[in-house]
C-alpha cells in the first residue's frame, strides 16, 4: 500500500474512532488501540510531510503560540438567557408562548443546561474555519487555535448521511467533566501549580491560553446546542437541527428531548435535578427552547434573550460551616462591605471561604457572630449567602458584631447616605476607591487596558504615582519602567496599550467612569440616545433620562449626581485633552416607521419573515407576534388565520406583503 493510501485510511479510521467515542458516546476501540493508529499516522506524516494536510488528526495543536486574540464578530448575536427560578416561572413561562402563539400544546426542546462557556463553531463546506468565544455576545475573541485541540470538535464534517451545508454556525458549550477535573488538578498539585477552584474556571483558563500546547493537555469536552446563521439548508425545528449535528459528527448531549406543554417542563426539570449528583459534568440547570423555528420568530427576542426560550434554575445547594472572622472590605465605590471568613466547604463543585454579609442591617437581622456555625446556599453562580445562624450550636462568649465605622483603608469617617444599608467611606481620594475606579476604568469590558493588573496598579496607587484615572494618560515609561514588576518591555507595553485604549466608544468610556447603576448595557442605551454627544448627555436632566427606555429614576438620579460633581468634568476634560476618542458610530436617523408597530402573519412570498421584521426595525418600527389595539399593520399572507381575524375585529390596518413592500420602498 502506497504511504498516501495508508495515511488516508489512518485518517479515516481515526475520524471514525472519533466520531463514534465523541458524537455516538460508543467507542469501539480503547485508549491504547487508539494512540497506536495516531502514533502510526505521525510516522508516516514526518516522513512524508507533503501529504500532511490541516484537517489531519496530527494536526490539532498548532505549532507556534499566538501573540494575542483577535476577535470575531458574530453574525448572529449570541444571547443570553431568562430565568425561571422555581417550577411556577417554567408554567408562567408555557402560559406566556401560549399566549404569544396563539395555541394550546407547545413542543419544547429540554436540555441541560452546562456549566462551562458558550463558544462559536464555523464550518464552511463542512471544514472547521474558526471558532470564538460568546465574549459581550456581538463579538468575541478568536480562539481557533485553542479550539481545535478539541477532539470532540470534527475539524471536518461527516458527509456520508447528510452533504453539510456551504456555511453553518453552530454554538455549544465547552466544559471539563467532573472526573477529568479532579485528575486535572491533582496533576497541577503534583506539578506545582495552582488548583483550579472549579471545572467552569479551569475550562474558562484553558480556553484563554495564547499557547494551543497548555490547552491541549487540559481535558476539555464539548456539546453543541444551538444555530447560528446556516446557508444552504434549512430545518422546520430544533430537534432536527440536533439531529442533523449528530450526523456530521458534532458531539451533542444525550440527556436532549422534546418535551410538550407545562407538565413536560416541569417533569424534566425535576428529572434532572433529581439525576444532577450523578451526571458526569456540572450542570445548574435546565434550558428549554421552543422547537418550532416559524414560532420562535413568531415570538422574536428581547433585548438580551429570546422570548422562545427560558434557563430553569436548579435550587441551591446548602452546607454548613463556621464563622472565623469578619473582614471589611471597600470597593470603588467607597462601600464598606462585611465579608464572612469561612471554614473551607464544598458546595456544589466549589470550595467556599468566604459569604458576603452585604451590610449591617443583614447582620443584625439574621443575628451573625464571629465563631456562629451558619447554613449557606450556593445557587448557580452567584456568592455564596448566609441563609440562618443554627443558634443551637453558638459558642458562649460570642458577642454582636458591628462594622466599625471608619474605613479600614484610609481610617477616615464612614457615614451611611440617608435611604441606604451601607455605609461608605466618604473619602473619595481613599487609595482603596482610587485603585478600585482605576481597575475598574482598565478593565475589559470598559477601556481594556491590556496589561494593568492589580499589582500594578497596587503599586502606582501607593506610591502615588496614580492618583485618579486621567494619571495613566500622562504616564511615562521611565517612571514605569523603575517599578518592581516592570522592566523595559512590560512598561513599554504597557505605555502601549494605554495609547490604544484611548480610541474607544461613548459607551465604553461612560461604563468605564463607574457611575453607579451605570453598567455596560446601560451605557450602550445612553450611545444611542445620546448619539454620542457627550456635552448633551453631561447636561442631561432626571425628566430627560427618565424618557430613554430601559432607564428608571434611580439610574436617572445617580446619573445627575454624578455630573453634579464638577471634579467629574474636570476628570472627562482631561481624558478629553489627553487624546481620548470615541469612534464615531453609525446612527440611523432616518426613522419613519418610528412609533408603528406591524404583525405579520400567513406566508410571505418574496420575504423571509426575518429580513421582513429587519426592515421594519431600520426603518424605526417594531415587529410584533400579537395583534392588538395598538398594531398599526398586519401584514398577511396566504394561509393567514387567527392573527387577521382579530386584525379586522379591531379595525388594523390589512397590508398584502405587495402593499408592505410599496410602503417599504416609498417610505
Ligand atoms: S442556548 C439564545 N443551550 O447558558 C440561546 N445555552 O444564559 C442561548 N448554556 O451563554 C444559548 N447550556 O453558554 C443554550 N443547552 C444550552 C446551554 C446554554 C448552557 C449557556 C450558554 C449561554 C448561557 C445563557
Amino acid at each position: 500500500m502506497t504511504p498516501e493510501k495508508r495515511i488516508n485510511e489512518l485518517k479515516n479510521t481515526i475520524n471514525d474512532h472519533n466520531y463514534r467515542y465523541y458524537a455516538l458516546d460508543n467507542p469501539a476501540v480503547s485508549d491504547g488501540e487508539y494512540d497506536i493508529l495516531l502514533r502510526e499516522l505521525e510516522i508516516l506524516e514526518t516522513k512524508n510531510p507533503s501529504l500532511i494536510t490541516s484537517d489531519s488528526p496530527t494536526q490539532r495543536v498548532g505549532t507556534s503560540p499566538i501573540s494575542e486574540f483577535g476577535t470575531i464578530k458574530h453574525s448572529i448575536p449570541m444571547l443570553s438567557l431568562a430565568n425561571a427560578m422555581n417550577q411556577d416561572e417554567l408554567v408562567t413561562f408555557n402560559q406566556r408562548i401560549q399566549k404569544g402563539l396563539e395555541k394550546d400544546s407547545i413542543t419544547y426542546v429540554a436540555e441541560p443546561k452546562l456549566d462551562g462557556l458558550g463558544v462559536e463553531l464555523v464550518y464552511k463546506f463542512g471544514k472547521f474555519i474558526h471558532g470564538s468565544t460568546r465574549g459581550d455576545g456581538i463579538t468575541g475573541e478568536n480562539i481557533t487555535h485553542n479550539l481545535k485541540t478539541i477532539f470532540g470538535i470534527p475539524l471536518s464534517l461527516r458527509s456520508d448521511q447528510i452533504p453539510p451545508p456551504s456555511l453553518l454556525e453552530v454554538r455549544g458549550e465547552v466544559f471539563i467533566r467532573k472526573e477529568d477535573f479532579s485528575i486535572l488538578n491533582k496533576k497541577q498539585e503534583s506539578n506545582g501549580k495552582p488548583i483550579f477552584a472549579n471545572p467552569r474556571n479551569a475550562a474558562a483558563g484553558s480556553l484563554r491560553q495564547l499557547d494551543p500546547v497548555i490547552t491541549a493537555e487540559r481535558p476539555l469536552s464539548i456539546y453543541c446546542y444551538e444555530v447560528g446563521t446556516i446557508d444552504g439548508l434549512s430545518f422546520l425545528d430544533h430537534i432536527s437541527f440536533l439531529e442533523a449535528l449528530k450526523k456530521w459528527g458534532l458531539p451533542v448531549n444525550p440527556l436532549i428531548q422534546t418535551v410538550t406543554g407545562a407538565e413536560g417542563l416541569t417533569k424534566y426539570h425535576q428529572r434532572l435535578e433529581r439525576k444532577r449528583i450523578s451526571i458526569p459534568y456540572e450542570i445548574d440547570g435546565t434550558v428549554f427552547k421552543v422547537n418550532n423555528y416559524n414560532e420562535r420568530e413568531d415570538l422574536g427576542t428581547r433585548s438580551r434573550s429570546p422570548r422562545w426560550a427560558i434557563a430553569g434554575k436548579f435550587k441551591a445547594q446548602q452546607a454548613t460551616t463556621v464563622i472565623h472572622h469578619i473582614d471589611i472590605q471597600v470597593g470603588r465605590t467607597g462601600a464598606l462591605t462585611p465579608v464572612a471568613k469561612l471554614e473551607p466547604v464544598y458546595i456544589a463543585g466549589v470550595t467556599v471561604t468566604n459569604a458576603t454579609l452585604h451590610n449591617q442591617d443583614e447582620i443584625d437581622r439574621k443575628d451573625i457572630r464571629i465563631g456562629d456555625t451558619i447554613l449557606i446556599e450556593r445557587a448557580g453562580d452567584v456568592i455564596p449567602k448566609v441563609v440562618k445562624v443554627i443558634m443551637e450550636k453558638r459558642p458562649n462568649s460570642t458577642i454582636p458584631f458591628h462594622i466599625p465605622h471608619f474605613c479600614p483603608i484610609c481610617n477616615h469617617k464612614a457615614h451611611r447616605p440617608e435611604g441606604e444599608a451601607i455605609l461608605r467611606c466618604g473619602n473619595i481620594s481613599c487609595p482603596r476607591q482610587i485603585k478600585g475606579r482605576i481597575i475598574h476604568f482598565a478593565s475589559k469590558l470598559a477601556l481594556d487596558i491590556d496589561g494593568l493588573g492589580e499589582k500594578i496598579v497596587d503599586q502606582l496607587v501607593d506610591e502615588k504615582i496614580l492618583n485618579s484615572i486621567d494619571d495613566l494618560f500622562i504616564l511615562e515609561h521611565e517612571t514605569l519602567e523603575k517599578l518592581d514588576r516592570l522592566g523595559d518591555k512590560s512598561s513599554k507595553n504597557l505605555i502601549d496599550s494605554i495609547s490604544k485604549s484611548k480610541n474607544t466608544t461613548f459607551a465604553r468610556f461612560i461604563y468605564a467612569l463607574g457611575i453607579r447603576n451605570v453598567g455596560e448595557h446601560t451605557a450602550k442605551v445612553l450611545e444611542k440616545h445620546y448619539t454620542g454627544d457627550l456635552e448633551k448627555f453631561q447636561n442631561s436632566t432626571i425628566e430627560e433620562l427618565e424618557t430613554i427606555d430601559e432607564i428608571g429614576p434611580i439610574v436617572a438620579e445617580t446619573i445627575v449626581q454624578f455630573w453634579s460633581n464638577s471634579s467629574n468634568h474636570i476628570l472627562v476634560q482631561n481624558c478629553l485633552d489627553r487624546n481620548l476618542k470615541f469612534a464615531k458610530i453609525e446612527f440611523q436617523d432616518y426613522q419613519p416607521f418610528a412609533g408603528q408597530t406591524f404583525v405579520f402573519t400567513g406566508s410571505l412570498e418574496k420575504l423571509t419573515r426575518k429580513d421582513a421584521k429587519e426592515m421594519v426595525n431600520n426603518l424605526g418600527g417594531k415587529s410584533s407576534s400579537s395583534v392588538s389595539k395598538k398594531t398599526d399593520f398586519v401584514v398577511a399572507g396566504p394561509g393567514a388565520g387567527s392573527k387577521l381575524k382579530k386584525a379586522k375585529e379591531l379595525g388594523v390596518s390589512v397590508l398584502s406583503e405587495e402593499e408592505f413592500l410599496e410602503k417599504v420602498n416609498h417610505a
